[in-house]
């Protein structure tokens, strides 16, 4: 069985009060419901993580190399916009990694338009909501 490795980057422990207009009213804990009944329906196993910090995002990154995942899934919140680190550690491990966000990050503000993180990873996947990450389930397990 493949195993999976998602991780929610900075704020996405507020979803369900922060910025109900571009994020919507559902909980982190009704997404990761959500993924796991996915990743069950696919035959994968899963973990999840949320992190507000980047140390803590890039140390989840190295653990999934030592524990032997197969695939990462990242939405890495704001960090997607600059953190060269975050890029290093996933190009690192040679992990296959799926970037994944809530809001069409190409719809917003301009600085929200480019990732640094994207040329490391399989793909991209956002602006579909929570269904976002239940696409990155699909691919990662077709990786
Ligand atoms: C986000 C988009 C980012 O620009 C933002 O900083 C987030 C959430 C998303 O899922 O749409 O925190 O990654």
């Amino acid at each position: 069985m493949k195993k999976v490795l998602v991780i929610h980057g900075p704020n996405l422990n507020l979803l369900g009060t922060r910025e109900v207009g571009t994020y919507g009213r559902f909980t982190l804990k009704q997404l990761n419901d959500l993924i796991n009944k996915t990743a069950g329906d696919l035959g994968l196993s899963v973990s999840i993580e949320q992190h507000n910090a980047e140390g803590d995002i890039i140390e989840s990154i190295h653990k999934a190399a030592e524990e032997e995942y197969d695939c990462i899934i990242i939405n890495p919140g704001a960090y997607t916009h600059y953190s060269y680190a975050i890029r290093d550690a996933i190009r690192g491990v040679n992990l296959p990694a799926v970037e994944v966000h809530l809001s069409n990050i190409y719809y917003r503000e301009e600085f929200r338009s480019k990732s640094v993180i994207a040329p490391v990873c399989a793909g991209q996947i956002c602006g579909f909501g929570p269904e976002s990450y239940l696409l990155g389930l699909h691919a990662a397990k077709g990786l």
